[in-house]
């Protein structure tokens, strides 16, 4: 970060709320979002939105723009349409087949495949003819754990061409957290891959399947594709190669439209129980909402431009943002595999360079990780096709948005910084590229036809300069359908808190301008990479593990991470010093590994002989929180033994700190 003195500014100059970009006048000339769209919104939002819809193919106009009974909405009620046809067929049929819809790298070098949208079309439709043969029928669910290759988007666009809805699993997520999601979904089909490369190394992803499916005892088929070449293990009857299956079948396939409100997917996401949510998108709706989002926030110009979401297809940014929104616009984009050292620091500049992007979108915990690897890399390549850059996933600090700013954006392409959630299945608030005076690190306002606002205890809107709760105040067609299985979850998380209003579970504060500043999660759930994370939910994977008694779990800040998941653990017995102390340490690290993922191992581990505990036997998270970060603490007098929190506090201070990298 010594590099910010560059043009001789200051920090506090750097953080200041007066410092403003506006968009350059010729930009702001040839952008797609105009001022005006704001106003035009705000008179009718729904009456905008059924305009939005206008711009999909339907196949049956839909009768009623919205059904409002709260907390549950119905958008364009009667009509019918194909999210498969909408993302592919339709542009092949305007005589855009041989526009290129994915440029595909993979992590080895020089892996690379361009897929068009007459390609993509064959493959979609052998895909759903294949899974057809395999029994699979409007409203079967089916469960995808696949690393970043295309016939990932493939299978996803298959699922909704036959209105079966699909729920992508990360694949980080373990054996027994797929399992989960199988069983919760009662999914008869897994679609995989015999593995992914990970850092130069093929890592398994069949295997964790057969793991999860010996408890899975309803999956009738499991279609694998070939990735990395390595050996698996067969289950004849069950288990059939993709290549074979799918690339014998007809490339014609008649898609049928299905009802608006159709389930086009499910998403699986953390709360603050250990359960994680099953969050269901519909058809109608959400791709009005992506597909919209998309054109606007980004700037895009479907003949010219090459937009890169930088995530995984395994989250919902890369459903709204890889899959769904770019299809639904004709866009031509960039899928890349790997990590952004794979192959080398400036892998991503290359990447830039060889296709030209123009657009790129990616979390602030990569920009601060691009940052750490130093300007010089990114200086070195020819980035000057870039036009538009977003950032997703976490608050922005000021520092990383000056930064990307300079540094990625050559000082002169807009910044839209974008919050939302998997519940509201797209983008909610943003600056819009050529109209938005941005300010680095502020998501600034509602999307067109978006109501949002902050809110004290009471519910009552804060007035400008101040903080409070962040709630959504009108439906809007990408939200959230509920919770899969649980209608009484759904509303209780999200709309009871302040009746008839959305609760995000954000902080937020609205400076003198009004504008919108995203603060973090206020509940028990971590933001760790972008990456939702519950602490109950690692709290329930340690005391899983035989040796502990107790464990409480914090997300302690990170300079790079954002947040860092850090357990209190007390243990059986005294509990061991020095070198088994240290070893038990790695062996729950791999327990939680074992039983959630890769993504969710705490960063740090300490033993400790009590959790500091209120009269009433809360576990006092927020002080273990300060703990964790070496602050002052705050008051402890509700506490059960004081000295607990000194203890604690001198653990950590000569803890090991564990050397492997974090996932
Ligand atoms: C949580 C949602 C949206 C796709 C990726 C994450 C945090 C997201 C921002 C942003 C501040 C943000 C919030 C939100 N978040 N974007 N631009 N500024 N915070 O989706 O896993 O559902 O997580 O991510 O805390 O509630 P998700």
């Amino acid at each position: 970060m010594s590099d910010l003195g560059a043009n001789g500014e200051t920090l506090e100059a750097l953080l200041s709320e007066e410092r403003r970009f506006p968009p350059p006048d010729d930009f702001a000339a040839e952008a797609v979002a105009q001022p005006g769209v704001y106003a035009a919104a705000a008179a009718d939002p729904v009456a905008w939105w059924a305009e939005q819809a206008r711009s999909l193919r339907w196949e049956t106009p839909w009768e009623t723009d919205l059904e409002w009974e709260p907390p549950f909405a119905r958008w364009f009620v009667g009509g019918r349409l194909n999210a498969s046809v909408n993302c592919v067929d339709r542009h092949v049929e305007a005589g855009l087949g041989a526009r290129v819809a994915f440029h595909w790298v993979g992590e080895p070098e020089d892996d690379t495949r361009t897929i068009t949208y007459a390609e993509l079309h064959q493959m979609v439709c052998q895909a759903a003819n294949a899974l057809t043969e395999l029994g699979v029928k409007t409203g079967d669910r089916v469960a995808i754990y696949v690393p970043m290759i295309p016939e990932a988007v493939v299978a996803m666009l298959a699922c909704a061409r036959l209105g079966a809805p699909h729920s992508v699993v990360f694949g980080g997520f373990s054996a027994e957290a797929l399992a989960g999601r199988i069983l919760d979904l009662g999914a008869r089909t897994v679609i995989t891959a015999d593995g992914g490369f990970r850092r130069g190394a093929p890592s398994g992803l069949k295997v964790n399947v057969d793991q999860a499916l010996e408890q899975c005892p309803e999956v009738q088929s499991v279609l694998v594709i070939r990735r990395t070449g390595q050996e698996v293990a067969w289950q004849e009857g069950r288990d059939l190669w993709w290549h074979e299956l799918v690339d014998r079948q007809s490339p014609a396939h008649t898609p049928e439209a299905f009802d608006a409100e159709h389930p086009l997917y499910v998403m699986y996401t953390s709360g603050t129980t250990a359960k994680p949510k099953g969050i269901l998108h519909t058809t109608g709706g959400y791709l009005t909402h992506v597909s919209v989002t998309h054109r606007l926030v980004f700037d895009v110009k479907p003949e010219e431009d090459v937009f890169w979401t930088a995530a995984d297809i395994g989250w919902v940014t890369g459903h709204s943002y890889i899959v769904y929104g770019p299809l639904a616009n004709g866009t031509t984009s960039v899928m890349y595999e790997g990590t952004p050292d794979a192959g080398g620091r400036d892998r991503w500049w290359r990447i830039v360079e060889r296709y030209g992007v123009s657009i790129l979108y990616t979390a602030p915990t990569t920009i601060r990780t691009l940052m750490k690897w130093g300007e010089e890399l990114p200086a070195s390549h020819d980035l000057s096709s870039l036009r538009v850059l977003g950032s997703v996933g976490e608050p922005i600090n000021p520092e990383a948005w000056m930064w990307y700013r300079r540094n990625i954006g050559g000082n002169r392409c807009p910044i839209v910084d974008t919050w939302w959630q998997t519940e509201t299945g797209g983008i909610m608030i943003t600056p819009l590229p050529g109209v938005t005076t941005t300010k680095p690190g502020a998501a600034m306002a509602p999307f067109p036809g978006i109501g949002a606002d902050v809110v004290d205890n009471h519910g009552v809107s804060v007035g400008n300069g101040q903080g409070g709760y962040l709630i959504l105040t009108q439906p809007w067609p990408g939200m959230l359908r509920g919770i899969w299985g649980d209608p009484e979850r759904y509303r209780e998380t999200y709309w009871s808190r302040f009746p008839g209003r959305y609760f995000a579970g954000d902080g937020a504060k609205r400076d003198e301008d009004g504008d919108l500043w995203l603060l973090g999660r206020i509940d028990d759930v971590m933001n760790v990479s972008g990456h939702r994370i519950s602490t109950t939910e690692v709290e329930h994977a340690l005391v899983s593990h035989p040796g502990v008694v107790e464990a409480a779990v914090v997300g302690a800040s990170d300079p790079t991470t954002g947040q860092a998941v850090v357990a209190f653990v007390t243990v059986r017995g005294e509990g061991p010093e020095g070198e088994a102390g240290r070893e038990l340490v790695d062996d729950m690290r791999a327990h939680v590994a074992s039983v959630i993922g890769p993504i969710a191992k705490p960063r740090q581990i300490l033993l400790t002989p009590e959790l500091p505990k209120t009269r009433s036997g809360k576990i006092m998270r927020r002080l273990l929180r300060d703990v964790a970060e070496h602050r002052e603490l705050g008051d402890v007098t509700t506490l059960l033994d004081p000295t607990v929190v000194n203890m604690i506090d001198e653990k950590l201070r000569h803890a090991p700190q564990s050397e492997e990298e974090e996932p």
